[in-house]
Formats: structure tokens, sequence, C-alpha cells
């Protein structure tokens, strides 16, 4: 069997917002890695902790989040020690991003091609003559008509799509060993978020990169990620490759999260929404923090936390009523 290197390995990463009554447990303990060549999908409902924990990996927090645990080992460094100066050094050089509305996040007073150039020159990875052809070369792979003249052109000049493609472009200029996405289509149509992701998977691919997909679309991340981790009130409910999700999904929220995709074989089977909503965690857990939701609740689940324990190969569940990857009731 090949091990494969972990690109990014997070362990017991906890952020906390605000103080005293206003505390916000937004992400509590969790782990997960992405491996060299690997789409890591991170998937949860608004609010669930997917962008706070990528944000804490790269000290992008707002000034009222704070780190309160954890380690993001990165290569030999750990993300969550080092100092500013040394985490702008691999923000756009080692680890590229991709924002969740990028194409407002891209500079409109800037030409696009200059924001694409931008990494290599910042980073002095290369002269500015080598690296307006390197974004040229991007821009045509990213499957941007007229690479050369648009170069030039401002970004309200390319409609969304090509400003996101665009904007993909930047984040891979320097070659990162590794890709943040998050909601990286979610502003577009659907038929060019189809477009923007395979352009972007083959990018990558061709790359051997490794990524995070953040999306509160299980559907998406079903379709293009190798292995996905599922998030509800900033803790890890499931993570497991793709296939046991199709197949055999363990977690009630993932299960549920299931049941409320749209079915291609039977797109009028009425869709299941998952009753209730998802609050903002402001106390210390003392239970599941599914359970006001959760049609499988028992007493237990009130008052004992699940923790995450390894149920298959390679499959995690943090439910108290899953044994060796099986629902009880099952
Ligand atoms: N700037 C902020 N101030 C206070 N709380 C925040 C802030 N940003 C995020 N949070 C808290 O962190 C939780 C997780 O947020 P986030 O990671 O952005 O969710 P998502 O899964 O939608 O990306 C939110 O539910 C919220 O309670
Ligand atoms: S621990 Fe209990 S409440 Fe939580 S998902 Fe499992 S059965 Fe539901
Ligand atoms: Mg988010």
């Amino acid at each position: 069997m090949t091990i494969i290197e972990a690109v990014m390995a997070i362990e017991d990463l906890a952020v906390e917002f605000g103080q005293h009554s206003q505390r916000v447990y937004a992400v509590n303990q969790i782990s997960f890695s992405v491996h060299k060549g690997e789409w890591l999908g991170l998937v949860g409902e608004s609010g669930s902790g997917k962008s706070v924990s990528l944000l804490a990996c790269l000290g992008l927090l707002p000034k009222i989040g704070r780190v309160v645990s954890g380690r993001a080992r990165f290569g030999d460094r750990d993300l969550l020690r080092l100092q500013e100066r040394a985490l702008r050094e691999l923000r756009g050089r080692d680890i590229g991003m991709v924002f969740q509305g990028l194409s407002t996040a891209l500079n409109p007073y800037v030409r696009v091609g200059a924001q694409i150039m931008e990494p290599l020159l910042e980073h002095r990875l290369a002269s500015k003559p080598t690296a307006k052809a390197h974004a040229i070369r991007l821009m045509e792979e990213m499957g941007i008509p007229d690479s050369a003249q648009r170069f030039n052109s401002y970004p309200f000049e390319l409609s969304g799509g090509m400003r996101q493609r665009a904007g993909i472009a930047a984040a891979l200029a320097a070659e990162p060993a590794l890709l943040m996405a998050d909601e990286p289509t979610t502003a577009l149509d659907t038929t060019v978020q189809v477009q923007v992701l395979s352009v972007l998977q083959e990018a990558c691919r061709r790359r051997g990169m490794g990524v995070i997909l953040v999306t509160h679309d299980l559907a998406m991340a079903a379709h293009v990620c190798d292995r996905i981790a599922v998030l509800y009130g900033g803790r890890i409910m499931e993570i497991a490759p793709t296939a046991t999700f199709v197949s055999a999904p363990a977690h009630p929220y993932t299960r549920a999260l299931q049941a409320a995709l749209i079915d291609p074989s039977d797109p009028w089977r009425p869709l299941a929404p998952i009753a209730g909503v998802a609050a903002p965690i402001t106390s210390k857990l003392t239970g599941c923090p599914f359970v006001t939701r959760c049609p499988s609740a028992m007493g237990r689940c009130h008052t004992e936390v699940p923790i995450v324990t390894l149920q298959g190969p390679d499959h995690l569940v943090a439910c108290h009523r899953v044994q060796g990857g099986i629902l009880d009731g099952d």
C-alpha cells in the first residue's frame, strides 16, 4: 500500500468568537487532513464552521475570533503558531485561495492580468515578462478566450464565470501545494458552475495539488471530491471516501443531507428538508449538536458529546447510535 503524504493535517482545532455571554464556539476540536492530489470536501449548512476553519489556518480570522487550541501541520510547520510575516509568505505562494464571492473580491481597479501576475511578483518567483507570459498561459488553461487581450481587461469587463476563472488563475499562479476553495462557484449559474468546476478540477489534477473544497452542496462535493468531511455545529459528524458517502452514509445528519438532494432518477420525488435550524453554539456542548433535529436521538445524546470514532476503512463517525459503520435500527 502506498502511503500518500498529507499536505495539511488539522488536529483538534477550536475557534471561538466574542467574550462571556456573547461567546460563540464556532469550531470545536475538529481534525482532518488533505493529501497530495486529493480533493477533500468540507460540507455543511451555513454557519457550521467551514470558512472559519480555513481562515484560522491562514491567520485571517476577524479580530474578535481566536484559535483556542489545535495544530495545523503544513510540511514541518504548524500554521497556527506562525507569525503574520511567515503566514503572508505562505499565502498565495504555498497555499492558493479562492474564496466565496471571489468575483467581487478581485480588485475592480486593477487589470485582470496584473492580479494574476501578483503572486509571482509579490513572492519574487518570476520577472515581470516571465510572469506576464505565465499569466496569459494560465488564462488560456482556464478557458478564457483571447487571453492576451483579456489580460488588459478590468474585472467588470468580464462575465461572472470569466472573472471566476481569472480568480482561479491568480490562485494557481505560484503553483501552490494546497488550494483552499471556499464556495468557489456559488454565485454562478448552474451550467457555468459545472464548467468552472471542471476547469478547476483538471488544472489541480494536472498539478497533483491537494484541494479543500468548502461547499454547502453535498451533491457538488460528491461529484468532484475524493473524500468528504461533514461539519455540524463546528464539529465533524462524518468523514469518509465519497463512495462510502454515496452508498452507505452512517450519520443521521449526513443521511438527512442526502435525503434533501434531488434524485436524478426521480426528480419529482418530494424533497425532505431537514426540520429545525442550525443555531450558533453559544455554550459548551453537553451532548450531540444535532440532537434537537435528529430523528434517531435518545437519552444519552442529550448528556454525552459523541466522539469521532473509526467505523470502517477510512470512515469516521461521531454518533452514539453508529456501530461498525451501521446506524442502529437499520
Ligand atoms: N465575524 C464573526 N463574528 C462573530 N461570529 C462569527 C463571525 N464569523 C463567523 N462567526 C461564527 O462562526 C460560525 C461559523 O461561521 P463560518 O465558518 O463562516 O460558517 P460557514 O460554515 O457558513 O462557512 C458562525 O455560525 C458564527 O456563529
Ligand atoms: S449522537 Fe444521537 S442525536 Fe447525535 S446524531 Fe447520533 S443519534 Fe442523533
Ligand atoms: Mg462560509
